[in-house]
């Protein structure tokens, strides 16, 4: 499965566009500012270092100790992997993606120290090349609308988890009354202008819950931090106006994504952090 804004991206990337290699070359998510109010929306370099920021507040949430295995599911150019090699010493990291050609660009981003370890594996979250209680911890940074299960993913997660086991991700939470109208429909005459491909944001707060005590984990956090992303958003426009020429770059100042702002902004769908544990 290729998605339209990933295959747009790397083409990008492959031709130099700066603005993107500073804004998205290394994390491909939304940014977070502690204070909103003083974010660029001009700025690549800002916004670079505001999704930097995100991948710091759930690696937090993570508590992520030296010496400790970690997977990092749907890691994307690697990102967050090498801002956690940067931290932390001695760790076993793996980062997975089912798209191979964004692995080839993290193993370029990712360089162990020498006494880390850093692999990269194509395959499915929803089917994790692992054996059972390998990992102390699992990420999975706003990739889970993609997968195609999140009850298959988290029973994954459950059963590659060491007891004790920590996962923790990013998602967009839709309110319930939203809930039934999160799913991208996947009518022919919508695929023009859906840049983001395939999304699933359907599950609530309620229902991770439900999906976790299936699985065997706990929701231990559940954190809305909507206000702190919404930046991106103006961010994204002044992309489209001023790095533009792509489909990727216009599709980013395109309707969908006027949408998602509204949604945000409304309530309706809130960017939040979630902490599992499994006991
Ligand atoms: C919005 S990007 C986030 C990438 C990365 N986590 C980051 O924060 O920079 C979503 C990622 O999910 C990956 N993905 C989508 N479906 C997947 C699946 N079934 N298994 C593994 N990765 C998947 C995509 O290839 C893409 O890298």
């Amino acid at each position: 499965m290729t998605l339209p804004y990933i295959d747009q991206l790397l083409g990008q990337l492959a031709r130099g566009n700066p603005a993107l290699e500073r804004s998205f070359g290394r994390h491909i998510h939304w940014g977070y500012w502690p204070n909103p109010a003083a974010a660029r929306p001009d700025s690549p370099e800002d916004y670079g270092r505001a999704a930097e920021r995100l991948s710091l507040e759930l690696l937090d949430l993570a508590e992520i100790r030296p010496g400790m295995r970690v997977l990092d599911a749907g890691c994307g150019f690697g990102g967050t992997i090498a801002t956690l090699e940067e931290r932390v010493e001695r760790l076993d990291l793996v980062g997975l993606n089912i798209d191979p050609r964004q692995l080839q660009r993290a193993a370029r981003l990712a360089a162990p120290r020498p006494d880390s370890r850093i692999g990269f594996v194509a395959a499915d979250a929803c089917t994790l090349p692992f054996a059972d209680a390998s990992f102390d911890r699992v990420l999975a940074v706003e990739c889970i609308f993609h997968f195609p299960s999140r009850r298959a993913f988290l029973a994954e997660v459950r059963r590659v988890l060491r007891p004790g086991g920590v996962l923790v991700l990013s998602d967009f939470v839709p309110s319930p009354f939203f809930a039934p109208f999160g799913r991208l429909p996947k009518l022919k005459a919508l695929q023009r202008i859906n840049v983001l491909g395939e999304c699933d944001t359907s599950c609530t707060a309620s229902g991770y819950r439900r999906l976790a005590a299936l699985a065997g984990l706990r929701v231990a956090t559940l954190r809305d931090i909507t206000r702190h992303t919404l930046p991106t958003y103006a961010f994204l426009k002044y992309l489209a106006r001023h790095h533009g020429g792509s489909r990727l770059v216009a599709g980013f100042s395109g309707p969908l994504i006027g949408l998602l702002d509204f949604y945000g902004r409304s309530g309706l769908l809130k960017y939040s952090l979630l902490r599992f544990d499994r006991s």
